[in-house]
């Protein structure tokens, strides 16, 4: 067992004993802008050095109070002792992993768990859900979108304005958040159709009249959703929009894809944010 100290050393309320940025941090960014891509679009010059609980640490000794859990992640604190004791313990034992191609007793563990708490009602045939890992959220829409596709044999998705599903092409194709992140970068994927978020008009119109003329509920694989939406502007939907998607996508054999890369794992008060805000309507 390696010992992790669960001793809190950094002061527990905000500290500044710089002006910001302070001088460290400057000469970081200031490096920082000889070497390493212009694509990653900083908002303002925090310079981290370390994290604990909910207070953050920058390289001149500033402490802040983390309100943003680092990008929407950090759900359990920076440095939870369990998680580092975790991280220390397997890294020590086997760190190179390759679930495409071999079988390892923690991936079989981890999915048992996560099957069994997915919000999904009960297959009549006793399946139970299963597990895909992926490396990040962009991934994870990547596969969902080739699932989406392989298994209706349909090309058209339907994703929502002010949607973030990722940066690589397929998550990019779905995304309508903000301009910068599709523009110049198309050809994007095609049979791509957004509707607004969150309103049962929104759904309305997709029934009403999309269906009806430019795009047959028969022809969309998928309709793809987040819970309550992120980068749009952390917009819960009206009560019954969810149960209505997933009503819509029964009705016309269309998959529910839910995207809970930033409502999800425990931020709304349940594991999955659909548990929570669908069963709130
Ligand atoms: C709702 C949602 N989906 C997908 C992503 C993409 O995740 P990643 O940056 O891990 O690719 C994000 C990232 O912020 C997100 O908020």
């Amino acid at each position: 067992m390696i010992e992790v100290s669960t001793e809190r050393t950094l002061p527990q309320k905000p500290l500044l004993i710089t002006t910001l940025p302070g001088p460290r941090a400057k000469e970081l960014v200031e490096r920082d802008r000889t070497v390493t891509s212009p694509s990653y679009t900083r908002d303002y010059p925090l310079v981290v050095s370390r994290g604990e609980g909910c207070m953050l640490e920058d390289v001149d000794g500033n402490v802040f109070l983390d309100l943003t859990a680092g990008i929407a992640v950090t759900a359990t604190g920076h440095a939870h002792p369990q998680v580092v004791r975790a991280i220390q313990e397997q890294s020590a034992n086997l760190l190179h992993m390759s679930g495409t191609d071999f079988y390892y007793p923690q991936m079989v563990e981890l999915a048992e768990k996560l099957s069994d708490r997915a919000p999904f009602p009960q297959a009549a045939d006793g399946k139970r859900a299963r597990v895909f890992f992926s490396n990040s959220g962009a991934e994870s829409n990547e596969g969902a979108i080739k699932l989406a596709r392989y298994y209706t044999k349909r090309s058209g998705i339907v994703a929502f304005l002010g949607a973030f599903h990722g940066r690589t092409y397929g998550a990019m194709s779905l995304t309508a958040s903000k301009r910068v992140q599709r523009e110049r970068f198309a050809p994007l994927l095609p049979g791509v159709t957004h509707i607004p978020y969150g309103t049962h008009a929104s759904l309305d119109y997709l029934e009403e009249k999309l269906f009806t003329t430019m795009l047959p509920p028969e022809e969309i694989a998928a309709i793809i959703v987040e819970p309550i939406q992120g980068e749009g502007g952390y917009i819960v939907p009206e009560d019954g929009f969810l149960a209505r998607i997933r009503n819509l996508c029964d009705r016309y054999g269309i998959l529910m894809i839910v995207d809970e890369v930033q409502s999800g794992m425990g931020r709304t008060g349940k594991l999955f944010a659909i548990a929570k805000v669908a069963n709130s309507g």
